[in-house]
């Protein structure tokens, strides 16, 4: 392995530390959990967050990160942003992972050129902007994003963004990653401070050994059964303890990996010397160095006695190998289980295909571990029942399997190893059997949502580690259990598993395969290189600034101007109902087309349809209902600005950007709800939409489409005055007129990026 150069990676734990002791200061010398060090040493400024009362779960932080990463499919938006802020060069080291646009087809090879030559518009666009502002690019067949940040960038105590959700992997380095949306990362790659609810601490307290065939993905398999999908949100899971320390590196990636599963903000972990060991392995002996150092001064592991907002006890001891799903990850049974639960649900006792890779689990242990299972198979002679596919995390975990006589092992028994990339993870899966049927699928993933791995929503598909997948595939029934049953072979012999012992890192080191994959740490930016987007690209749009609301056609000043309510949604409205996925993923760098999808799952309350809205002032040429982006372009075609009415805990979900930028790019100006989940609500703020909370939430029904809303006290608002209460004049289609009360969540910084019309014009406007 060569060593790598290490300036842009080791965190400044100097300074780092100079800011914690501020914090404690200011804390009173309170013990601090590991994740509040690492959290409060990356403030922007310690005394404006941490000087008042309640901070964990009360108080808004504004952070530095020190890193970005993005995959290939967010990066598009995000970068666009980053783009028409204007900037000549990130504020952060950047790094871009082309990983979620391979297809797996028929092997790593020819999948490799196939989606390279499909998706060669945004791939080339992705390059030119990391070559213009200086961001490390990471070509398709280089990795997995959350593989190669844990390789190469990860480093303990420090904090990073990735525009995905499993970027917690990074946690088994003891750091901070957080997954956000494009517009979060684009606040770090332009150096503005990114905010961030203090979340509370959970605090994971592991005793014991995992012994047999339990593996750190049970760890998180059991968790996550007993947190569910949503006990971990607002939350950071902290994990401590003697049982920390016995795991590896790489399984403790795992562990922060499938936090996401419970919704928790991040995971994370004392620093160990497995953690160390792993820096050495992957060339950061200078990282190491400094983090041992870092740690001797008290900054990479929790306080004696500092307070966790919930402890859960675990004991590795008696945790057994776990399956979890179908359709969901926190349906966790047992492994000694599960046969009477498949019965008991009266599903067929078959395996269809077995998966083993991605970002969660193709550490070299995890592959060490599968070969030897295999390698126990074949010496019996068998081969696997089922299709059985691999898909190593990233160039130099394909390299070593390679070396060390790991790959020919799998395919000996059957396996197709495929690309270094998402693959069958994101439903880049071209699966041609059993199209449309019912029918059962383990994979060593993360996430086992309908659909979500071969787009058949009949395919359920169970979690589990990989040592249990590959053992199973070698039986071709769900109901084995590799730690107790038998297999007879041809022979009429019975064969039975020894569990595997694997090994966490190379004795040789590690290969790094093709060298092209790797781009040089921190690029210089070429400013002279012409981001490529191609003419007529139906895929990739420049984003142009969006105008402020006060231009010379308002003439009420630093009021928005006369909005027409373009419909009141009814219930549950999340980013998914206001920018749909699925097939609009391949316009996600294409606002204008993207834009065609615009709250076409939301359910208009005046009728109660989905995705129907109403024009009043249509003409003649137009029927008066048609589809909700149809009549926000119409309002858009008549420079009309407009407002939507919407319910409880609009925009909850994913941080997804595109659902605040579609209704402003159709000119939506403001939005008033009975409530809003808050990351889309800054999302909005974001992007130049006003949002308001009706001060009485039965306000909601006297609104309707077609209505005209005028802001009251939004001037002096903006012009500084915190306390005005900003009332509405609604003025109703048969001409009642009456008046409203709202509320608001808008800091002066956000009240600097409304008045600009979007963060990135404020952004913009601060460079000249
Ligand atoms: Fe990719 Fe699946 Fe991980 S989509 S980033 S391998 S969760």
């Amino acid at each position: 392995m060569i060593q790598k150069d290490c300036s842009s990676i080791t965190p400044p734990y100097a300074k780092l530390l100079e800011k914690l002791g501020l914090v404690r200061e200011l804390l009173n010398n309170r013990p601090l959990t590991l994740a509040e060090k690492i959290l409060y040493s990356h403030l922007n400024d310690p005394e404006k967050n941490l000087s008042g009362g309640k901070i964990r779960g009360e108080t808004y932080l504004q952070l530095r990160p020190q890193r970005v990463a993005m995959q290939d499919a967010s990066a598009q938006m995000a970068l666009l942003q980053f783009m028409s802020a204007g900037l000549s060069q990130c504020a952060v080291p950047t790094s871009i992972h082309c990983d979620h646009l391979i297809q797996a087809v028929d092997g790593a090879v020819p999948d490799l050129e196939r989606s390279i030559m499909s998706n060669k518009e945004v791939f080339d666009f992705l390059e030119s902007a990391a070559r213009k502002y200086g961001i490390e690019f990471w070509k398709p067949g280089s990795g997995i994003i959350h593989q190669i940040v844990l390789e190469n960038y990860a480093a303990p105590g420090m904090l990073m963004l990735g525009t995905d959700s499993h970027t917690p992997n990074a946690g088994g380095l003891g750091l901070l990653a957080i997954g956000v949306g494009g517009a979060d990362a684009v606040d770090a790659m332009t150096g503005t401070p990114w905010e961030l609810k203090a979340p509370q601490v959970i605090g994971i307290h592991l005793t014991g050994q995992l012994n047999g065939w339990a593996t750190p993905k049970d760890l998180i398999l059991h968790l996550a059964g007993r947190l569910t999908v949503r006990g971990g949100t607002g939350r950071i899971l902290e994990y401590f303890g003697p049982g920390v320390a016995s795991q590896s590196c790489t399984g403790l990636a795992t562990v922060a990996n499938m936090g996401a599963e419970v919704g928790a903000t991040t995971s994370t972990f004392p620093y160990t010397a497995n953690m160390r060991a792993y820096l050495h392995a992957t060339g950061r002996g200078p990282v190491a160095r400094a983090a041992d150092e870092a740690a001797a001064n008290g900054f990479l592991s929790g306080d004696p006695g500092a307070e966790y907002d919930e402890v859960i006890e675990i004991n590795l001891s008696e945790l057994e190998p776990t399956i979890n799903g179908p359709f969901t990850p926190d349906l966790a049974t047992p492994l000694s289980k599960f046969g009477a639960f498949v019965k008991e649900n009266g599903w067929k006792n078959e395996l269809s295909a077995s998966l083993i890779g991605s970002c969660t689990n193709s550490s070299y242990e995890d592959m060490t571990k599968v070969a030897e299972i295999a390698e126990q198979a074949k010496t019996v002679g068998l081969t696997t029942k089922v299709p059985f596919l691999c898909t190593p995390g990233s160039e130099q975990i394909r390299a070593t399997m390679e070396r060390d006589g790991i790959t020919g092992t799998l395919q000996d028994v059957g396996a197709v190893v495929l690309a270094n990339a998402c693959g069958p993870c994101i439903g880049q899966w071209k699966r041609e059997d059993l199209k449309g049927e019912e029918n059962a699928i383990l994979t060593s993933f993360n996430r086992n949502f309908k659909s979500r791995n071969d787009g058949n929503r009949h395919t359920m598909n169970f979690l589990a580690s990989p040592t249990i997948v590959t053992a199973m595939a070698f039986s071709g029934e769900l109901s084995f259990n590799p730690a107790t049953d038998f297999i007879t072979l041809p022979n009429g012999e019975s064969f039975k598993f020894s569990p595997p012992s694997g090994q966490d890192l190379p004795s040789k080191g590690f290969a790094l395969g093709n060298k092209d994959y790797y781009p040089p740490p921190m690029p210089e930016p070429q400013p002279e290189i012409e981001v490529i987007i191609k003419n007529g690209s139906q895929r990739l749009e420049l984003l142009e600034p969006f105008p402020d609301h006060f231009g010379p056609q308002n003439s009420r000043g630093l009021e928005l101007p006369p909005l027409k309510v373009l419909m009141r949604v009814r219930g549950k409205c999340t980013t998914d109902h206001i920018s749909a996925a699925g097939p609009w993923l391949k316009y996600k760098g294409h606002l204008t087309n993207i834009s065609e999808n615009l709250l076409i799952t939301a359910v208009n309350d005046e009728g109660g349809d989905v995705n129907v809205a109403f024009d009043h002032n249509h003409d003649i040429s137009q029927p008066e209902s048609d589809s909700i982006p149809n009549i926000a372009k119409r309002l858009k075609s008549r420079n009309q600005p407009w407002a939507l009415i919407v319910d409880d805990n609009y925009g909850e979900g994913s941080a997804r950007e595109h659902a605040a930028l579609q209704p402003r790019f159709y000119g939506c100006a403001m939005i008033v709800a009975r409530s809003f989940a808050r990351i889309h609500e800054t999302n909005l703020k974001k992007q130049g939409v006003l949002p308001l909370w009706f001060a009485d939430k039965t306000d909601y029904s006297r609104i309707g489409s077609g209505d005209i809303v005028e802001t009251l006290g939004l001037a002096d608002l903006l012009n500084g005055d915190q306390s005005v209460v900003i009332k509405l004049r609604v003025i109703k289609r048969d001409g009642q007129i009456f008046e409203i009360p709202t509320k608001h969540t808008m800091s002066t910084d956000q009240l600097n990026w409304f008045k600009a019309g979007s963060a990135l014009n404020f952004i913009r406007s601060q460079m000249v």
